[in-house]
């Protein structure tokens, strides 16, 4: 492989060049203690890290940074450390979703104005991978991703706890009287006891999976928890590489093809994965000018198997998935389904990198002759409810329900549901459809995770733990539930979701892909000449800016302006 000369490097143009503007750049070094030594004729390898105080998920961020500089230099590049905005999912209103495109023009920004030559991204709460991801994509230069890892498995009284789900299972008994107030708060104490994102299957390490897939991170890290000390390694060798990678000019455009998506697409359905990957995926491929539509996902989810047995569609956790195999493991066992020669970020290909891989526990990595569902976790639906397309995890919905016919409970944005869901009056039966609308990309706006609507107390206390809920928003990847969600177009700009009223049958058929409303044609276009747009939220600011260029879900949620892969002029330098 042919390799870059020093005075190629893009740095080259803030150092290496002998004029005024070069001379404040490396005075302005000197000033911060480096010497020509430093940075003389070696790659800058920007580390944009998305550490913060707010950031519960990458605490540990901190000290990986310097274990990925510790490798940089060793390589014999130069590293700087580039904070960028944290998407603190546990924190962030009303949605780090908001907020992912931001980060992604952050990061390309920095990489653009600043004299980087390769980067490392620094990510794993949940939007922040495809956001880095996004961003990256659009610059251009060799990237490689340092997935944040999943924290250690949750306690309460010897009860494994995993994120996300046993909050929602458990605060369900607490509301049906259940467990006490102290139960809660011990649980509260437990759940979460590490660094590290979600250890459920949840957007985090569905999308850290993902990154693997497509050959972004070393192969298999995304599944070191986040306190393991491989991870700290890992680190380290993951800026030993990227130094490499700018010599080698291994670019982001090389490595994240379509077929490389596809493999991404396939390691989801294997996984159970989280919902939110198919709006991320969407998106990130849009960066590289790859169009990825509803169906390709569907066709993927057909013919790929359920293997990976974590919750919340399964039983175990993701420090049992590392110790299973990891999706090193999982991946060798679907070799046929993917493209092996997908070149990945340490020069091999996939099938290179698979070689050796195996599974090590049968019940958390489930092989092929004996998969928990023959079909993937997700399947989208359409019908003239969602005429372009509603997302459902089939594999987190109760049975029961994949076929089920009942009539609509309609609340009109989320504070009416908050007002109204546990009313005694509320006329709602276990059979009822629960319908959220104004919770989209722009209604929300944001397209919160409301999608995972409350079941009602009043039928919590008959016992029922499942009802079909639908909506134009997102759920948490640590949800479940017979939960439609992403219906396109959304309500807030007139989608036939607008025009349910409360009464109204719905039709649900998992495996036609159905989803009807059983209102005449003619009777929905009288109400649609009624409806009227709500007002919008925002009137200025990034809200402003985010209601003018946000898409719809089935088209990734990505700015207009950003989608694409149109060259960005680098700034005007001397
Ligand atoms: Fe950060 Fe779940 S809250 S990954």
């Amino acid at each position: 492989m042919p390799r870059k000369r020093p005075e190629e490097l893009r740095s080259h143009l803030w150092f290496g060049v002998d004029d005024l503007r070069s001379f404040g750049h490396r005075s302005r070094a000197k000033q911060m203690g480096y010497g020509r030594e430093d940075w003389g004729g070696k790659p800058v390898i920007g580390i944009i890290n998305t550490w913060s105080d707010i950031n519960s998920c990458h605490t540990h961020f901190r000290q990986r940074a310097e274990e990925v500089k510790r490798g940089v230099w060793q390589a014999g590049g130069f590293p700087v450390e580039m904070p960028a905005m944290s998407l603190a999912e546990p924190f962030q209103k009303p949605s780090t979703m908001m907020y992912r495109n931001l980060l992604a023009m952050e990061t390309e920004e920095l990489l653009r104005s600043y004299p980087c030559d390769g980067v490392v991204l620094m990510g794993g709460c949940d939007k922040t991978t495809p956001a880095l991801f996004m961003g990256a994509a659009s610059m251009g230069l060799p990237a490689i991703f340092v997935p944040a890892g999943p924290m250690l498995r949750g306690n309460w009284r010897g009860n494994t706890l995993g994120s996300g789900s046993d909050s929602w299972k458990y605060w369900d008994e607490l509301r049906a009287g259940n467990i006490t107030g102290d139960d809660w708060e011990e649980i509260e104490d437990g759940i979460a006891r590490s660094p590290g994102t979600c250890m459920t299957m949840g957007t985090a390490a569905t999308m850290m999976s993902t990154a693997d897939a497509l050959g972004l991170t070393l192969p298999g890290v995304s599944s070191i928890p986040a306190p393991d000390s491989n991870h700290s390694r890992m680190a380290t060798r993951t800026g030993r590489r990227i130094v490499e990678m700018v010599w080698e000019d291994l670019k982001p455009s090389d490595i994240f093809t379509e077929k490389a998506f596809e493999n991404a697409i396939t390691c989801v359905m294997a996984l159970g994965g989280s919902t939110n990957a198919i709006v991320h995926l969407v998106a990130m491929a849009g960066r590289l000018g790859i169009k990825l539509d509803l169906e390709r996902f569907d066709g993927i989810s057909r013919k790929t198997p359920w293997l990976a047995n974590i919750r919340p569609s399964g039983k175990f956790l993701m420090e049992d998935f590392f110790y299973a195999g990891g999706v090193r493991g999982l991946l060798a066992e679907l070799k046929d389904l993917l493209h092996l020669d997908c070149m990945t970020v340490n020069g091999k290909t996939l099938g290179e990198n698979l070689e050796g891989a195996d599974i090590y526990d049968t019940d958390v990595i489930h092989r092929r002759a004996d998969p928990l569902s023959v079909e993937g976790g997700l399947a989208v639906l359409r019908g003239n409810l969602a005429p372009n397309g509603a997302v459902i995890k089939q594999t987190a919905a109760d049975p029961i329900l994949h076929v089920h016919k009942g009539p609509a409970v309609v609340f009109a944005d989320y504070n009416d549901m908050a007002a109204r869901l546990d009313n005694e009056d509320l006329e709602v039966t276990k059979d009822s459809a629960l319908v959220l609308q104004n919770a989209g990309p722009q209604g929300g706006p944001g397209m919160p995770e409301w999608g995972m609507l409350p079941i009602p107390k009043k039928i919590l206390k008959q016992g029922v733990r499942d009802m079909v809920r639908i909506s134009d928003a997102r759920m948490s990847g640590t949800s479940y539930g017979t939960c439609v969600l992403h219906v396109s177009p959304e309500s807030f700009v007139g989608g036939p979701l607008a025009l349910v009223r409360t009464g109204d049958m719905i039709e649900l058929d998992i495996a036609a892909r159905r989803l009807h409303l059983d209102v005449a044609d003619a009777e929905l276009v009288r109400r649609k000449s009624e409806w009227r747009q709500p007002p919008r939220k925002f009137q200025r600011g990034f809200g402003a800016i985010y209601a003018n260029h946000i898409t719809q879900a089935d088209a990734g949620c990505d700015f207009d302006i950003l989608e694409g892969n149109a060259p960005t002029p680098d700034p005007e330098i001397h």
